[in-house]
């Protein structure tokens, strides 16, 4: 039975209503809330969720009308250069979350709780997710990790605060592992992967992220549990995906695992861009006449 259940009645029925007329379309919700995101797994709507750190890459994911914006704590290798998540602090993502928040009116904001904020105690936790929600104002929380954890997730739910869950490949527990290989391929590993997911959902996990796991492990997590599945590398077969957005857009290029699907090539298009402008400053082609006063 789940102790903490975020399906407000209110919402739902507000959702039943707009669903009747026949020009439904969860593009048309105003705001992405937890609830929303019940009702698109029960209508089979699949979740789009990518990752942000900044005013305005935010503005350009409102713009298009995605549902979840994840800041995660991926900033601590994206827009920071350290080779984990680990580094990254409890200001710092505050001062990332704050900055997308002041962005966004539509999507739902999910805070990443960097390492070391909420494994040492319940309280500790609560009061870390308390700074995010309060200090940047976010939608929710996500942080990693199954039954060690869930006393964590339980106290943060008590205060009303929305929390995702993630389980799979967890990069704060990277020196655990000691590798960023597949997880959960042991019939082991996948039993105690489902085990977790039963736990949160049953916590009151509003959605679990499941990053890189057999994609048949991530249908069956999807199948039974009734909150919504986002895969990172967990098949298609679950509710939703994320990807981290400079991955995606070709920013970044030194990482390629077989989950990740470039859009684009960024990083080439501002190098041209870049050389361009170069090239103008140099040879007296910029400014022009129009371009001065
Ligand atoms: O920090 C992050 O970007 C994440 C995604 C990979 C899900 O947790």
């Amino acid at each position: 039975m789940q102790k903490y259940n975020f399906f407000n009645n209110v919402v739902a029925l507000q959702i039943k209503q707009i669903n009747m007329s026949s020009s439904f379309s969860f593009r048309n919700v105003q705001k992405v809330t937890t609830h929303v995101l019940q009702e698109m797994k029960l209508k089979g709507e699949k979740i789009a969720m990518l990752t942000a750190y900044d005013f305005s890459f935010a503005r350009i994911l409102e713009d298009t009308g995605i549902d979840v914006i994840l800041v995660g704590d991926s900033a601590s290798n994206v827009m920071a250069g350290h080779a984990s998540t680990l580094p990254i602090t409890l200001n710092e993502m505050i001062y990332h979350a704050s900055s997308v928040v002041r962005a966004v009116k539509r999507a739902l904001v999910v805070v990443d709780l960097p390492f070391g904020t909420y494994q040492g105690n319940s309280k500790e936790a609560l009061a870390s997710a308390v700074r995010i929600m309060k200090e940047a104002g976010a939608d929710a929380v996500k942080l990693e990790g199954g039954k060690e954890v869930v006393e964590s997730i339980d106290r943060i739910l008590t205060a009303g605060i929305p929390v995702m869950g993630h389980l799979g490949l967890t990069p704060q527990s990277i020196h655990k592992f000691g590798t960023y290989v597949v997880r959960a391929t042991t019939e082991e590993e996948a039993n105690k992967l489902v085990a977790d997911a039963h736990i949160l959902t049953d916590a009151g996990c509003f959605a679990i992220v499941l990053e890189k796991i057999p994609a048949k492990l991530g249908k069956q997590v999807s199948k039974e549990v009734n909150i919504p599945i986002i895969g990172i590398g967990a098949g298609q077969d679950v509710d939703g995906q994320v990807l981290v957005l400079h991955d995606m857009l070709g920013i970044t290029q030194e990482f390629s695992p077989r989950f990740l699907r470039r859009y684009h090539n960024l990083s080439e298009e501002v190098k041209g861009a870049v050389n361009s402008y170069i090239h103008d400053v140099k040879n007296l082609e910029f400014p022009n006449e129009r371009e001065q006063y």
